[in-house]
């Protein structure tokens, strides 16, 4: 198996907490992770052991871990399907958008964590705000200052936050949000669109009784005329509209408007679950980005840059609910997530961030689209928006052929789903990723002539 390296083994280092070029308010922060030499270094130095290496974690994991991994799309099969076996599931050292396997290899991530992670992995400034948390004391019988600092500066920058609840995940998040609609509402019935993590409210899997997502009608993504059926049947047992409001592409406005003006007219609550989207788009999400605004938002991943906290904000008067009923959890408030969540806020109250994730997300993708245009490969697409983009095969088979052999060049796309861009993706890496792209898909052409 081959893989590059980058000359400079040192760029996988994750920077010291402090280090100038990635703090936010640092003048070159965005030449952070280029100093470095910006070529390209010998593809034809294969890793020894390297695949024994990646064999044997993979091995001890499916042991350990029932399916080898506790995230879904971290198991084997996830990443790279079928066959694969000594390709890499398991990493010692993230730091920028690189990943240091445990065989050693390094590779240029473009999942960046399914999308947790926006600035980099290993942020100085990030890394030292958590470490600071932690040393002093990350959890006590009170709640720490950072929940109200953080849950007031949330409050600033998403349209429709008055008002904070902290969990741990985007799953809890969303759920939290129905729980608080319905309460408010004293109905039960919801109306949704999009993928809300693995809680049984709203989708069955084995071992969820049907009565548990009994009262949840899923709809399709922008399909108004079947939004509006769905709510209008609900009537006036309609709880919540619950909406994850960009997938794979943006809605029509007639879709968002209409959901805004069905929960208006039937009392109901609307909800953006903005997981993936809040801090990337813009840093409210989409409600900021399209200037429509719900009554509660769910809010996680990149929020924390891969730390782990979760949010369900809102208007006052409905988040009010959540007295009325019971949503706790042992950590909501535990100090170092909060930490870095203040340490992401710094980074957008400094940088338009977010620009910059539509820009560089901008260039990934049309690096891969120019690839895939010259090598001719047919049944393949780029679709996505910028700041989170796929590569889309018809056929399965081929796809995960692609992933394969661009890895094999160093780079991990997301076989099948979002590749997000970050802060991190620099131009070296952006050369990187044409480069793996382009290899793989002329490797693909060679295999299939
Ligand atoms: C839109 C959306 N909502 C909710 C979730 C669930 O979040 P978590 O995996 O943190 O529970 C996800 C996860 O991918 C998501 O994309």
């Amino acid at each position: 198996m081959r893989f590059f390296r980058f000359r400079d083994r040192d760029s996988a280092r994750p920077p010291e907490p402090g280090h100038a070029s990635t703090e936010p308010d640092s003048a070159d922060a965005d030449e952070s992770a280029s100093d470095e030499s910006t070529e390209l270094a010998d593809f034809d130095a294969p890793l020894d052991d390297d695949a024994d290496e990646e064999a044997h974690w993979r091995r001890r994991a499916a042991a350990a871990i029932v399916g080898g991994a506790s995230t879904g799309s971290k198991r084997p099969e996830a990443l790279y399907g079928d066959g694969a076996d000594t390709l890499p599931t398991h990493f010692v050292r993230a730091s920028g958008c690189e990943l240091t396997t445990a065989g050693g290899a390094t590779v240029i991530d473009c999942t960046m964590a399914l999308g947790a992670v926006a600035l980099a992995y290993a942020d100085s400034h990030v890394t030292r705000r958590v470490i600071d948390a932690a040393a002093a004391g990350n959890v006590g019988g009170l709640s720490h200052v950072l929940e109200v600092e953080v849950a007031e500066r949330l409050c600033d920058v998403i349209p429709c936050a008055e008002a904070v609840r902290f969990l741990k995940t985007g799953a809890e998040a969303v759920a939290a949000a129905v729980r608080i609609a319905r309460t408010a509402t004293g109905r039960s019935r919801v109306v949704g669109s999009g993928y809300f993590g693995w809680l049984g409210w709203w989708t069955g899997a084995a071992g969820v009784p049907a009565g548990a997502y009994a009262d949840y009608t899923p709809v399709a993504f922008d399909d108004l005329a079947q939004l509006e059926r769905a709510a209008e049947a609900a009537g006036g047992d309609l709880a919540a509209i619950v909406l994850e409001p960009v997938v794979e592409r943006l809605p029509s406005p007639e879709w968002i408007a209409g959901a805004r003006a069905l929960c208006d007219r039937l009392g109901a609550v609307l909800v953006f679950d903005e997981v993936k989207t809040g801090f990337r788009l813009r840093p409210g999400g989409y409600q900021e980005y399209a200037g429509v605004t719900p009554d509660l938002a769910t809010f996680g991943k990149a929020m924390a840059n891969g730390f782990p906290l979760a949010a369900v904000v809102g208007r006052a008067e409905v988040m009010d609910a959540a007295r009325a009923t019971w949503i706790s959890s042992t950590l909501a408030g535990e100090s170092t997530a909060l930490a870095a969540a203040s340490a992401v806020l710094d980074w957008h109250e400094k940088e338009s961030v977010c620009e910059s994730l539509w820009a560089i997300g901008s260039e990934m993708r049309s690096s891969v689209a120019a690839a895939v245009e010259r090598s001719g490969v047919a049944g393949v697409r780029v679709e996505g928006i910028d700041p989170m983009w796929l590569i889309r095969f018809d056929d399965p088979a081929r796809q995960t052929r692609f992933s394969t052999l661009a890895l094999r060049e160093g780079v991990l796309f997301k076989r099948g789903a979002y590749n997000f861009a970050a802060r991190a993706h620099d131009e070296r890496a952006l050369l990187a990723i044409e480069r793996a792209a382009s290899t793989a898909l002329v490797e693909m052409v060679e295999e299939e002539a």
